[in-house]
């Protein structure tokens, strides 16, 4: 089990490239199954939960290489498989990708089900009830959800869930109309950028679509779709996690490669907590000079502030002078990173779906785990701004979603070093410091 670990309290200056985004990449990769050709994917991340992914689409009989660091061939084989593995897709959400895809495709699809996780539930009951409307035979068995189709057909989705709409939901009814027999509405889409770039590349595999980007898709069903080449977007999340790391470390750094319309309300969120902006065609500045100011905040679906950075601006929150409540309306129960922020000295009551932050702690260093993805990255972010020596363990979490964001820190400054082992990392970093190594109480 690897970890990371920070001397905090240094500025962060330089330039960052940002990878192409793990939540584009993901279904993007799902959708080959779709297809008959070969797709060149550009910029696709070399994170554990893409390569899982490519793994499972392997067993499902899809030819997966990467011909460069952040290029991959796709090309399904003339006998798709539609029994998906259960221990590749149980260990990540996004398995579900493949469900859409294999029945339009094949019209029959065995996939397991993803189960809860520590952001709460996560049900599939919207993705299910779409598929269903498309004539689809739906049950559950011994953890697996197993579907039957003829022929889907289209039809008039509502995709509204009680905390908005369905990222994964919209992407596999969107991969699995476009296979369909007529043509498919989706109201209440979710219009995540990620899912735009789902449809870009689908309509240049000859798919029919329009809508993406607003609440109301439409899909006309084709006989068939062929490969291309296409380039993912720009990972707003990685870039939102470097201005975190900023903001509370202070200094200056330039994100390149970004889309700077996709992060709109995180920046008005994080210049209202005195943090400055200055943007371009594709590169953002960040900078930070004064103090902190606390400030609140609500995760919403896209447009709104992305629940994937809550944790990260809750982080910054903690050194921030005067009190904060952050909401998460999309993941109610998204704060396990809550009781390890308190051991490093953070103020913080959680009430429901919200945290009260009572900020300018002096965090000080010490031993946390990273229980999750975005948890793992706020405990990064949290330990650059801790005075002393903090040690984040559960490094396998982030590493599912950042490509060597150790490693990047260390780039812009930041006294942060890599122990223990990663397959994904290129090479051990040179401890800059003599961390010290605080006893584990469990
Ligand atoms: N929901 C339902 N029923 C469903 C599906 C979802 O009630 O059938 C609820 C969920 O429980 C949640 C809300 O709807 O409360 C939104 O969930 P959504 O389905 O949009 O999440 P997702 O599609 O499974 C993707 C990202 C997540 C990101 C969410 C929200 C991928 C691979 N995952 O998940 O990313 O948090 O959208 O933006 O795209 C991450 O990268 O760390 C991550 C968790």
């Amino acid at each position: 089990m690897s970890e990371v670990i920070i001397e905090g309290g240094k500025q962060l200056r330089g330039v960052i490239d940002v990878n192409g985004a793990k939540n584009a990449s993901l279904p993007i990769m799902a959708a080959t199954l779709l297809t008959e050709g070969k797709t060149v994917l550009d910029r696709v991340p070399r994170l554990t939960d893409v390569e899982t992914l490519a793994k499972i689409l392997r067993s499902l009989g899809v030819s997966v290489e990467r011909t460069s660091s952040h290029t991959m061939e796709l090309k399904p084989g003339a006998d798709i498989i539609c029994d998906c593995p259960h221990d590749y897709a149980i260990s990540m959400r996004a398995g579900i990708c493949v469900l859409g895809p294999l029945l339009a495709k094949t019209g029959r699809a065995n996939v397991p089900l993803p189960g809860g996780c520590v952001l709460g539930d996560r049900p599939v009951d919207l993705h299910l009830k779409g598929l269903r409307a498309m004539g689809a035979d739906i049950r559950q068995k011994g953890g697996f959800i197993m579907a039957t189709a003829d022929r889907l057909k289209g039809a008039r989705i509502y995709l509204g869930g009680p905390h908005g709409s369905t990222v994964l939901g919209t992407a596999n009814i969107m991969m699995a109309a476009t296979l369909a027999d007529g043509v498919t509405t989706i109201e209440h889409a979710a219009s995540e950028p990620e899912i735009c770039d789902l449809a870009d590349y689908l309509q240049k595999c000859g798919a029919s679509i329009s809508g993406a980007g607003t609440h109301t898709i439409r899909v006309e069903g084709v006989k068939r779709l062929e490969g291309c080449l296409h380039h993912v977007i720009a990972d707003r999340i990685e870039a939102g996690t470097y201005a975190c790391a900023l903001a509370i470390s202070g200094g200056e750094i330039t994100l390149r490669n970004v889309r700077p319309g996709h992060m709109a309300a995180l920046r008005d969120v994080m210049e209202s907590m005195g943090v400055d902006f200055e943007l371009d065609v594709n590169t953002i500045k960040v900078c930070r000079e004064g103090p902190l100011k606390a400030t609140d905040c609500t995760a919403l679906p896209y447009p709104g502030l992305p629940t994937d950075m809550q944790p990260q601006i809750l982080s910054v929150l903690t050194a921030s002078a005067g009190t904060s409540v952050v909401t998460d309306s999309v993941y109610p129960e998204r704060f396990t990173h809550v009781g390890e922020l308190v051991r490093l000295g953070a103020d913080i009551v959680r009430q429901g779906p919200q945290a009260v932050i009572r900020g300018a702690a002096e965090l000080t260093g010490a031993y946390v785990r990273a229980n999750d993805l975005r948890g793992g990255a706020a405990l990064i972010v949290a330990g650059l701004g801790a005075d002393g020596t903090t040690v984040v363990s559960g490094i396998e979490h982030v590493d599912r979603g950042y490509e060597g964001l150790d490693e990047k820190l260390f780039r812009l400054g930041a006294n942060i070093a890599r122990k223990g082992a990663s397959s994904l990392q290129a090479g051990q970093l040179q401890l800059p410091f003599e961390g010290h190594q605080p006893k584990t109480d469990n």
